[in-house]
């Protein structure tokens, strides 16, 4: 019978075997066979075969289900659980037709009875094991990555059509609130010797909050022009300072101690200035905005090679970050109170707020996420163990 090229690989075996006579005889089929070739290691019990496969890199494991203390799927499922990549070969002496089946819905790539078998069959079973394996992780990545997309590009869409309907809502609105500030600006001057202490009261509320909605006007305006970006090769400190220079009396208000931690040498960045400037300005208002008592707000920069906990949250289509990438890193702690866990899901969509009262608007994270997005950055929030919410933007060098 000919080798099939997937056979040429040495495979790295443990063997759980509750009994002897037969660990010993897999052994001597395996290690004689002329079909593939196999490091062995052999353990009769699960305590040990699971310390095993802690401590070692299997490629395929051998697994007699009745075991002295653990016995049938139970066997099966308490591997599978603990070591989920790990490809596993049932051989058991039990023949039943639903229990092969059982097995290999719960994990198992094949399902083999003692004494049916030839030297041949054996290695082909754990050779395929593995391979099939292969083939399933692949197609779990695959759809998993299928199911983000999905996800990013409804959330593109909501942002596209919340966008849409805001910005012809905000050009209609936009003019009458010019009107009225203007108009507001001639009064003033109107009554400006008058001593009528209602006018005046009036027209400083009338102005307030014609001020405030001509910002959530100015907001949904540029949430619709967000995608076209001026970027220049810029230095991240000089944008992080500029902002900083903004928020500096809102942290003087509040007593809160601004902590910066810049990593010694950052390269410049690809950025559009102004945008990041405003994704910093929301993070920091935001982190301000959950500190009402006094805190530390804490700026650090970091310059590395993206790593897979540096994340940790659904990534765009088009974002071309990959483990490994050369990037740099601006995180953003605040010593807030956190984001409760019902709430962390829905932050970046827009118009999610949880200080409507105060005058939240709701679109500070979605324009930063879009805009992080639209540098083929990434944007995360997270809650810190002691406390307090971590943002995080991450640029490609
Ligand atoms: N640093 C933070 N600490 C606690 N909650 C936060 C923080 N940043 C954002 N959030 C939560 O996310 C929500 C959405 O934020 P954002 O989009 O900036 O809108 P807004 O600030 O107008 O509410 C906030 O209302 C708040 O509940
Ligand atoms: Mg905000």
């Amino acid at each position: 019978m000919p080798t099939s090229p997937e056979m040429k690989r040495k495979l790295f075996v443990l063997i759980v075997e509750n009994n002897q006579v037969d660990s010993r005889m897999l052994k001597g089929m395996l290690e004689k066979t002329a079909y593939g070739s196999f490091d062995l290691d052999c353990c009769s019990c699960l305590a040990d075969a699971c310390r095993r496969l802690e401590n070692n890199t299997y490629d395929v494991v051998l697994l007699d289900l009745n075991l002295q203390d653990s016995r049938g799927l139970d066997t099966l499922g308490r591997i599978h659980h603990q070591f989920p990549h790990l490809p596993i070969v049932i051989n058991t002496g039990a023949y039943e037709d639903s229990m092969g089946l059982k097995a290999i819905t719960s994990g198992a790539q094949d399902y083999l009875i003692k004494g049916k078998y030839l030297p041949y069959g054996l290695s082909k079973a754990l050779y395929y094991a593995v391979e099939r394996k292969k083939a399933e992780q692949d197609l779990k990545a695959a759809y998993n990555h299928l199911r983000e997309t999905q996800a990013q590009l409804i959330q593109a869409e909501k942002i596209n059509v919340i966008g849409g309907l805001a910005s012809g809502v905000a050009h209609e609105v936009k003019n009458p609130l010019a009107t009225i500030l203007y108009g507001i600006e001639f009064l003033y001057t109107k009554f400006e010797d008058t001593d009528d202490e209602q006018i005046h009261v009036t027209l400083n509320a009338i102005q307030e909050a014609a001020v405030k909605a001509n910002r959530i006007i100015k907001d949904l305006l540029d949430f619709a022009s967000l995608s076209s970006l001026q970027k220049r090769a810029e230095d991240i400190h000089s944008v992080i300072d500029h902002a900083l220079t903004l928020i500096h009396h809102q942290c003087e208000k509040f007593s809160i101690d601004i902590q910066k931690k810049y990593a010694p040498s950052v390269p410049e960045i690809y950025i559009d200035r102004n945008r990041i400037e405003q994704v910093i300005l929301d993070l920091t208002l935001n982190a301000i905005q959950a500190m009402p008592r006094g805190g530390a707000l804490k700026i650090s920069t970091q310059v590395k090679f993206f790593a897979s906990d540096d994340d940790g949250f659904a990534r765009p289509p088009s974002c071309s970050i990959n483990i490994g990438d050369p990037v740099v890193i601006v995180d953003i702690v605040d010593s807030g109170e956190g984001i409760s866990a019902e709430y962390l899901s829905k932050i970046f969509d827009p118009f999610f707020t949880t200080k409507r009262a105060a005058g939240g608007v709701g679109l500070g994270l979605s324009i930063a996420r879009t805009i992080m997005h639209n540098h083929q950055g990434l944007i995360s929030i997270t809650n810190m163990a002691d406390g307090g919410v971590r943002a995080r933007l991450i640029f490609k060098r």
